[in-house]
């Protein structure tokens, strides 16, 4: 069978102050009024016999009340603490039979074009079923460092690389053999398991343990507190010689900062003025003058004014909050 696992941990402080801990960006009403969680959960509901939600102690309540809305049974599994993408696929992987399919996709991306992303999954179940690791590959841009990179050749997989710093990343791109790792990825159970225990042996055990002493679907956290916290790009994609690829078409944006937000949001039309300046967050007159490539971020109880350029700048502004506003 196969198993949507939705993976929810994170708190998208890259796009405060529109994402906040109390409310990160997967369950924002922004996106044509219904949150990026919302429609990942519907987006693979014709394919997967199960969804599995991986999420912090904090944010379940919120995954709760979207599933809810949407009568959808599934399987939660919460973490009493954030150990990084490795250890939660891997609770996934434990909760699951060995021969089980499982698609892990982040909460807060954009996807469109539906057909060519069921193309895709269904490209990456056939080779999952064979014992393969699947990445979805998206055609690059620019040299983004903030993402991992695929070299390929056809289906198979040379190498992969997590977030390579500029100059290699601009190497990648000039190569042209290079895609984006979109973050979804496609596995049996048993595979995946083998490789973490093969590639990451500490994260495998102490995960295994917290795992099996999860009370009402609670992870335990002392046992947590141990786990190496290592994302699964760095544990596994990197290491493992099962790693294939499915070049995809569909459109897609991880909506990571600000920039791509902006991105994402002209090509939907929203207004920017003739320097290319937009507001978010508010329907009330705004004026620029003087600026260009500015993004103006309106909320109730806090507001930003960022060059675009500098969006990367957000999380460290971030971390220097002594309370978040
Ligand atoms: N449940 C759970 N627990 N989810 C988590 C945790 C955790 O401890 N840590 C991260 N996540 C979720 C995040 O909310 C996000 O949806 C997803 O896992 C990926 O984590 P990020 O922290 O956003 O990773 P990244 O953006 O640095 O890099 C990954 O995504 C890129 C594409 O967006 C990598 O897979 C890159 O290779 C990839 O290019
Ligand atoms: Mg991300």
């Amino acid at each position: 069978s196969i198993t949507h696992v939705i993976l929810t941990g994170g708190v998208g402080s890259r796009l405060w102050p529109l994402s906040r801990k109390s409310r990160p960006k997967q369950y924002l009403d922004i996106f044509d009024g219904r949150s990026l969680f919302e429609l990942t959960v519907n987006r693979n509901r014709d394919i997967a016999t199960k969804i599995m939600v991986v999420g912090n102690i904090d944010n379940c309540h919120l995954s709760k009340a979207i599933l809810n809305k949407t009568n959808t049974n599934y399987v939660d599994i919460i973490e009493s603490t954030p150990r990084n993408t490795a250890a939660a696929i891997a609770f996934a992987a434990f909760g699951s039979a060995a021969d089980d399919i499982l698609i892990v996709t982040p909460s807060d991306h954009i996807i469109d074009n539906m057909a060519s992303y069921k193309q895709a999954i269904s490209q990456a179940t056939d080779m999952a079923s064979q014992g393969y690791i699947v990445t979805f590959g998206i055609v690059p841009t620019k040299p983004e460092i903030g993402y991992g990179y695929i070299e390929r050749k056809g289906d198979d997989v040379i190498s992969f690389r997590e977030k390579p710093n500029q100059v290699t990343a601009a190497d990648f791109i000039a190569k042209g053999n290079f895609l984006w790792n979109s973050g979804m990825f496609c596995f049996k159970a048993a595979v995946f398991l083998e490789e973490l225990k093969l590639y990451a042996p500490a994260v495998y055990e102490k995960s295994k343990i917290a795992w099996e002493k999860s009370v009402n679907g609670i992870v335990d956290l002392e046992a947590s507190l141990e786990i190496p916290s290592i994302s699964v790009d760095y544990a596994v994609m990197e290491k493992s010689k099962k790693i294939k690829v499915v070049a995809s078409e569909f459109v897609w944006s991880d909506l990571g900062s600000f920039e791509s937000v902006y991105d994402y949001l002209v090509t939907i039309g929203h207004p920017v003025d003739k320097h290319r300046n937009m507001v978010i967050g508010t329907d009330k007159y705004t004026a620029f003058i003087g600026m260009k490539d500015t993004i103006f971020i309106y909320t109730d109880t806090a507001h930003l004014i960022l060059q675009k350029e500098f969006s990367q700048d957000v999380k460290s502004l971030y971390g220097t909050l002594e309370r978040e506003i």
